[in-house]
């Protein structure tokens, strides 16, 4: 059965787990930040779904990521600069990254930052909502382990690959397009998998071509190259499968060219000779100062009425409502506040092995 935990007992078991693995207090504050943004935010493939597979179990267990993180600023340029993340937490560097281009910006109109030998840095929205705080337009994206195939193919070679801009508005939340460029990403097809759910037919491409549904097979198949994600539009040209398969190239460029790190296959967990070794993510990170190009809460009310319009147009019959994005995250964040997250029965399990493990202190809710 499904139980709920407060938002700050949340946020302090998980900041407490990164603690006991060896994350700096402050960092590990952040770490937490970010995956309870994604929980507050109803994205729940990325909150505490992930503390265990991917962040606790590759510092503890696989040892192919470091809890102490090393900040290296290998190139500085006025609005631009390159960082090597020495495999660190992924969400560190980012947010530092994100930082450094915010104040770039501030400076010069426009700031860029791109990361190399990072680790998984949690939702790519979290990022450009950092620059929309500032008035600023941010954009950000990530490579990651391979998982889509290119249209007519069937090998996993680029990641979900998420490309994600943010626009402040001046409605109660900002616009940002916080998704991967799969139709489906792996966070969501673990939550299937915990939810015992198969994934919607034409998503997942087998070796031989054929529509994959069994989450838990597909989990196995993705990590074993028998399987492949879609690339949004799906499998076929008809489709429109060949415009997602080209913004998910674009992430990688980004995300991997200018600082010349990994990319595409290379971004496995595994060393040609099967040695388990670090990911190599790259993301990169833009800031925009809308200042520079208008008063920005013109800005704000253009975005808005853009927003507005959209939302105002005709709908589909039998349709309730159109939604702008941003949106949804922003209602789901009012729908929590009280209730807090929710935490399945898998998610229940991991959360008292890690506690056990760490000897923690906590009781919780869902335990008799
Ligand atoms: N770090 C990584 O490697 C990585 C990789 C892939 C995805 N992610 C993250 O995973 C999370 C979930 O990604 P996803 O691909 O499952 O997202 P998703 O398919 O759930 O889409 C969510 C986005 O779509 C918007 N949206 C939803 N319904 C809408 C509607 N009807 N109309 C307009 N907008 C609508 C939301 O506001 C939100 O911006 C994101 O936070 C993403 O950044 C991270």
């Amino acid at each position: 059965m499904t139980h709920h935990i407060p938002f700050d007992t949340m946020e302090r078991f998980m900041t407490d787990v990164f603690k006991k693995i060896g994350v700096p207090k402050e960092e590990a504050q952040t770490c937490a930040e970010v995956l309870i943004t994604s929980d507050k935010r109803g994205i729940d493939s990325h909150g505490i779904g992930r503390l265990k597979p991917i962040y606790y179990d590759r510092i503890i267990h696989q040892k192919i990521q470091k809890p102490v993180t090393e900040f290296e600023i290998v190139r500085d340029h006025l609005s631009t600069a390159v960082v090597d993340g020495h495999h660190g937490m992924g969400m560190v560097v980012a947010k530092r990254c994100m930082q450094m281009a915010i104040d770039k910006a501030k400076k010069h109109g426009m700031g860029m930052v791109v990361a190399r030998n990072s680790t998984h840095y949690g939702i790519a929205g979290y990022y450009p909502l950092m620059a929309c705080n500032e008035n600023m337009i941010g954009i950000s994206g990530t490579n990651a382990r391979p998982s889509i195939a290119p249209t007519f193919g069937v090998e996993n070679m680029l990641g979900t690959n998420p490309l994600v801009f943010g626009f402040p508005t001046d409605e109660p939340f900002d616009f940002v397009n916080d998704y991967a460029t799969s139709i489906l990403q792996r966070g969501k097809i673990e939550q299937y998998a915990r939810e015992g759910k198969d994934c919607p037919s034409g998503v997942v491409i087998g070796r031989d071509g054929s529509s994959k549904t069994d989450s838990k097979q597909i989990l196995d198949d993705l990590v074993k190259g028998e399987a492949a994600l879609a690339s949004i539009g799906g499998i076929s040209e008809a489709t429109g499968g060949h415009k997602g398969y080209g913004f998910a190239i674009v992430t990688e460029v980004l995300s991997a060219a200018l600082q010349q790190g990994a990319f595409l296959q290379q971004l496995t967990d595994k060393d040609p000779n099967g040695n388990l070794k670090p990911y190599e993510l790259g993301h990169f990170f833009i800031a925009i100062d809308i200042e520079c190009f208008c008063n920005p809460t013109d800005f704000r009310k253009t975005a808005g009425d853009i927003m507005r319009a959209l939302r105002d147009s005709e709908k589909a019959p039998g349709a309730e409502r159109i939604y702008t994005c941003g949106e949804k995250e922003y209602l789901a964040g009012i729908k929590r506040k009280d209730s807090g997250v929710p935490v399945d029965e898998a998610l229940q399990k991991d959360m008292i092995t890690m506690r056990d493990e760490l000897s923690l202190d906590y009781h919780f809710n869902f335990e008799k």
